[in-house]
C-alpha cells in the first residue's frame, strides 16, 4: 500500500490527439510497472506534463503551466517530481534544463523507459534526457483514458517524412513508422468487445502508412498492406464500430482509398484534409508536394466518390513571403470549397525547420493576424452555408455524453463528425440516436 502511495502519477495533455494518445500508451507502461493513476494533480508525486510545440504559443503554456506548478514542489512531507514528456524544440529544452524546474525530458520514441527514468529521478538524479530511436509501441495495449468509454484513438502511424518546411513534427518525432496492422486490427476488436463504438486511426499522415511482411513460403512471398487495405481489414472485421481517421496529406490521398470509405457505412463520411494555403508560390515555399489545382481536383473526385463527404481543413496565415494575393488566392480556395469547418493558424516560426533557417519570417505579426481574422470569419460563413443544409433531415448520431451546456440534453457526432444536441429520452451513451435536426448555429445542430 505504501509502496503505491509513493508512485501516484497525473498527466496534464497538451496539443494533438497524437499526445492523447500518447499519453494512453505512458499510463499503460507506468501502471504494468506498479505505478498508479491519480485522479487529481494534488494527491499525485509524479507529475507529467505531455507538451506541444507545433506553434510557439503552445510552448509558452507549458512554460507559464511549469511556473505555476512550482508551488507543489514546496510542500511539506511530498516530494513532488516533474517531468516533460512529448513535442518540444531544442530552445525550450535547454531553458528547462537551465532553469531546473523539471527532473526529466522524454521524447515520444522513449516512453518504453519512462519507468525508470522516473525511478532515477526519484533516487535523487536529475534533469536527463533520453532518445530513442524507431519506436512504434506496436506491443503496448493502450490505456484508454477518454472518461465516456465509448470513442478513443489509436496510433496507426508515428512520425513524419513529409518535412513541410514549417512544420516541427518530423524533428520531435522522427521518421514515420507504421505499425503492425495485425496489431491495430486485434486492439480494434479488443476495444469493440469493451463497449468501444467509435474508434479514431491516427497519424500524421494516415494515408502513407505501409507495412511490408516478407514470408519463406511458396505461395505467398510477400505482403504489402496500404492505408486503404487497412481501412477495408478493420471496416469489414468490425462492421458495427465507426470508424474515423486523421490526418490525410492531399499528396498521399489515393483513389483507392476513397472507394473503401464510400463502401463502407461503418467508415465515417469526413476527411480532414489540411490545405495550408491556397497560393501555389507559398504551397512550394511550404514544400506540401500539390498545386491548387491538383488540391482542388481531390476534392472534386471526393465529392464525386464519397457525395456527402464533409470536408475541413488546417490553414497558416502569413507565412513567409506571403503578400496580398497569396492571401487572396487563399480566400478564393476557401470559397471554392466551402469547407464544413477548420482549423486555422497564424504562422510562427518553429526552431530548427527549414522555413526557421532558410526563410524570412517577413509578414508583421498584425497582417498575419488580420489575415487570419478574414479567414475565420469567411470559415464561419462557409460553416454556417453547410450546417442549414441539415435542417429538416433525420442524422444518425452516437451518443458520447451530456451536453455542457444543459444537463437534460445529450451531445454527439452524425458521421460528417458534426456535434448535434439533442434533448434526452430513453436512451443512453453509446446508443445511436436518430435526430431530427431543427435548428443550428455554425458549429452545432440542433434537433429532437
Ligand atoms: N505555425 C503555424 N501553424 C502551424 N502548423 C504546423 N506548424 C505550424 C507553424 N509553425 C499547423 C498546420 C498543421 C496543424 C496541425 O498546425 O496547419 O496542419
Ligand atoms: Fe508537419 Fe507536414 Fe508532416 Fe503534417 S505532413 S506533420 S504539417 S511535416
Amino acid at each position: 500500500m505504501k509502496k503505491n502511495k509513493t508512485k501516484l502519477f497525473y498527466i496534464e495533455n497538451y496539443g494533438c490527439q497524437m499526445n492523447v494518445s500518447d499519453s494512453e500508451i505512458i499510463t499503460s507502461i507506468l501502471l504494468k510497472n506498479g505505478y498508479v493513476l491519480s485522479e487529481s494533480l494534488e494527491k499525485a508525486n509524479i507529475i507529467l506534463l505531455n507538451a506541444c510545440s507545433i506553434r510557439e504559443k503552445a510552448e509558452l503554456t507549458i512554460k507559464k503551466r511549469l511556473e505555476q506548478l512550482q508551488y507543489l514542489k514546496k510542500e511539506k512531507d511530498k516530494k513532488t517530481i516533474f517531468g516533460v514528456v512529448g513535442c518540444f524544440s531544442i530552445p525550450i529544452k535547454n531553458f528547462l534544463f537551465k532553469e531546473k524546474i523539471i527532473d526529466f525530458l522524454v521524447n515520444p520514441d522513449s516512453y518504453k523507459e519512462i519507468s525508470n527514468i522516473i525511478s532515477y529521478a526519484m533516487m535523487g538524479k536529475k534533469y536527463f534526457f533520453i532518445e530513442n530511436k524507431n519506436e512504434t509501441y506496436a506491443d503496448i495495449i493502450p490505456f484508454h483514458l477518454n472518461k465516456n468509454k465509448i470513442t478513443t484513438f489509436l496510433s496507426i502511424t508515428r512520425g513524419c517524412n513529409n518535412m513541410c518546411t514549417f512544420c516541427i513534427v518530423p524533428f520531435t518525432r522522427g521518421r514515420e513508422k507504421s505499425s503492425n496492422p495485425y496489431f491495430i486490427i486485434n486492439e480494434c476488436k479488443r476495444l469493440y468487445k469493451n463497449g468501444y463504438k467509435e474508434i479514431t486511426l491516427l497519424g500524421q499522415n494516415v494515408d502513407s502508412y505501409r507495412w511490408n511482411e516478407n514470408f519463406l513460403n511458396e505461395n505467398i512471398k510477400k505482403i504489402e498492406i496500404d492505408f486503404s487495405n487497412l481501412l477495408y481489414l478493420i471496416a469489414k472485421e468490425i462492421p458495427f464500430m465507426r470508424i474515423r481517421f486523421s490526418t490525410s496529406n492531399p499528396h498521399d490521398m489515393s483513389d483507392k482509398v476513397l472507394k473503401v470509405i464510400s463502401k463502407f457505412p461503418n467508415i465515417c463520411k469526413h476527411i480532414h484534409l489540411p490545405v495550408q494555403s491556397g497560393s501555389n508560390k507559398i504551397l512550394k515555399l511550404m514544400n506540401r508536394k500539390y498545386t491548387r489545382e491538383k488540391y482542388l481536383s481531390l476534392i472534386h473526385k471526393i465529392k464525386t466518390i464519397i457525395p456527402e463527404c464533409s470536408i475541413s481543413h488546417d490553414i497558416i496565415t502569413g507565412f513567409c513571403n506571403e503578400e496580398e494575393k497569396d492571401h487572396k488566392d487563399t480566400i478564393s480556395l476557401m470559397n471554392e470549397v466551402k469547407y464544413n469547418y477548420g482549423y486555422m493558424f497564424y504562422y510562427s516560426s518553429r526552431p530548427g525547420t527549414y522555413a526557421y533557417r532558410k526563410l524570412k519570417d517577413n509578414v508583421p505579426i498584425n497582417v498575419k493576424k488580420k489575415r487570419l481574422k478574414e479567414i475565420i470569419d469567411l470559415q464561419k460563413k462557409h460553416s454556417f452555408f453547410r450546417m442549414k443544409k441539415y435542417l429538416g433531415e433525420v442524422q444518425e448520431v452516437l451518443i458520447e455524453g451530456e451536453s455542457k451546456k444543459d444537463s437534460q440534453y445529450w451531445y454527439g457526432r452524425n458521421t460528417q463528425n458534426i456535434v448535434v444536441v439533442f434533448p434526452k429520452k430513453n436512451n443512453k451513451i453509446g446508443d445511436i440516436a436518430f435526430v431530427k435536426i431543427t435548428k443550428t448555429t455554425s458549429a452545432t445542430l440542433i434537433g429532437k
